[in-house]
């Protein structure tokens, strides 16, 4: 296990306050108007988000590399006899999987990497998901106050230059990220969904924005 997976391991030694023991509202929002098909979760955490999609019907799958989150997430499963998969594994080194989602989900994984990781995380992301897929992504933006230190703050032009090569931006929308710790719905936050443009040839001229 690589020191960033153990880091996040013990964080899951307790309950971290990400894991808010139910999906995050601005990604159940979108479940009723968005296609979801084979759906897999990256940085599923303790499975909220997969066990939310799996309870309505999707094929739904988590992968993340704390093997202490995954265990929770399997446990959950099994109390609430959910079918859903859940696997140990690091995200950017996952390669093609020998398999593509019709969705690929994020909620506070995108901001957790440094710039380099985050173009690698990109081309993942990428590689996982088949033309026309989709990618919803939930991470704090740079409106969230940083005085309790956290994860990166991104901004929306930062997930445009991340998704300006091969991808459709479709929304980037203000939300919330609820946490433990925040008043109210929670953190400022970007919701963004895009979509995975079919052929080999990224089109930037295609990007185009509804806000
Ligand atoms: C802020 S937490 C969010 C967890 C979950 N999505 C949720 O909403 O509760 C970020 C998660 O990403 C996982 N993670 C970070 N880097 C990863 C990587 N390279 N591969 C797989 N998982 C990773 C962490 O273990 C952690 O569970």
């Amino acid at each position: 296990m690589s020191s960033a997976a153990r880091s996040w391991d013990r964080a899951y030694d307790g309950t971290p306050p990400w894991d808010i023991g139910r999906p995050q509202p601005a990604i159940t929002g979108l479940a009723g108007s968005m296609p979801v098909g084979d759906l897999v979760d990256l940085g599923c955490g303790t499975g909220e988000h997969v066990l939310f999609f799996a309870s309505r019907g999707h094929r739904a799958s988590g992968i993340d590399f704390s093997a202490a989150a995954i265990a929770k997430a399997r446990r959950k499963a099994s109390e609430r006899g959910i079918s859903a998969r859940f696997d140990v594994a690091d995200v950017l080194k996952l390669g093609s999987l020998g398999r593509r989602f019709d969705t690929v989900i994020d909620v506070g994984l995108f901001h957790t990497f440094e710039d380099a990781d985050r173009a690698r995380y990109v081309r993942q992301v990428s590689e996982l998901v088949r033309p026309e897929g989709r990618y919803f992504m939930l991470c704090f933006s740079e409106k969230e106050p940083t005085d309790w230190d956290g994860p990166r703050r991104v901004s929306r032009p930062e997930i445009e230059a991340s998704l300006s090569e091969g991808w459709r931006i479709d929304f980037i929308r203000e939300a919330a990220f609820a946490t433990k710790f925040h008043d109210g719905d929670g953190g400022s936050a970007w919701l963004a969904g895009a979509t995975r443009l079919s052929g080999p040839t990224p089109d930037r001229a295609r990007t185009r924005m509804k806000r």
